[in-house]
């Protein structure tokens, strides 16, 4: 295992740690949530895990943690999930897997959501991981180019790029298109989060802001928590 890979672990196994019996449990997406769905299986806990992808059910699944839907069960006590960059007050870019619609609705009805990731994630400011965008696929080449005036409007002077594996687009798990914008920095992202969502044809963006209330960040030092 690399240092990126036990950094993640532990810190799924530290936010494994705060479930307890009874609750619903928000399920992340994405390596470090993996770790974090193994812990939490371990303990073998009576919980109701809420899955934020098809590939996230399946592993919770397999593992045995009994799942359900938004919206199905009790309200979600606690939803852990990581992050592709950590920024000033725990301001997020996620969705480097693709799950970023399905993820920010189980954040947003969560009592509680904790970030999880590597000490690589943190950054001073948001933008290198180039920001994931899910648009709906019919009339996207027409939405792109409605975003690129977004980013023009917030001084980002980039097209974004249509997401790809193996030369065909990437779907997500409710069949909408990524693209993905290459900011380099955002200087800020509640006017660009803003911008984006009034885009008709964009579906969501992966700026989570102001929906994380702690983080748990995996150290060659081990396991630091930050609060926003
Ligand atoms: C999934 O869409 C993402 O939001 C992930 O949570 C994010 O990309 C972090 O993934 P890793 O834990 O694999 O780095």
């Amino acid at each position: 295992m690399n240092d990126a890979d036990a950094q993640k672990r532990a810190a799924g196994e530290a936010a494994a740690a705060l479930v307890q019996s009874g609750m619903v449990v928000g399920l992340g997406t994405g390596s470090t949530a993996a770790w974090f769905v193994k812990a939490l299986a371990a303990r073998k806990l009576d919980i109701i895990g809420v899955p934020t992808s098809q590939a996230t059910a399946d592993l919770a699944t397999s593992l045995g943690i009994r799942i359900g839907e938004l919206g199905e069960t009790r309200a979600i006590d606690l939803t852990v999930d990581g992050a592709d960059e950590v920024g000033p007050g725990l301001s997020l870019i996620k969705g480097g897997g693709a799950a970023l619609l399905r993820e920010k609705l189980v954040w947003e009805a969560s009592k509680s959501c904790v970030v999880i990731a590597d000490a690589a994630k943190q950054v001073k400011t948001l933008g290198k991981f180039p920001l994931p965008i899910e648009v709906v696929a019919f009339g996207h080449k027409t939405t792109a180019l409605r975003i690129c005036d977004a980013l023009a409007e917030c001084d980002i002077g980039i097209a974004p790029a249509l997401r790809r594996k193996d030369g065909e687009p990437v779907r997500t798990d409710g069949g909408n298109l990524i693209y993905d914008a290459h900011c380099g920095r955002i200087e800020e992202p509640a006017v660009l989060a803003a911008a984006l969502k009034s885009v008709t044809g964009v579906v969501d963006h992966g700026l989570f802001l102001d929906l994380a209330d702690r983080a748990l960040i995996g150290t060659p030092d081990g396991v630091i928590e930050l609060e926003p």
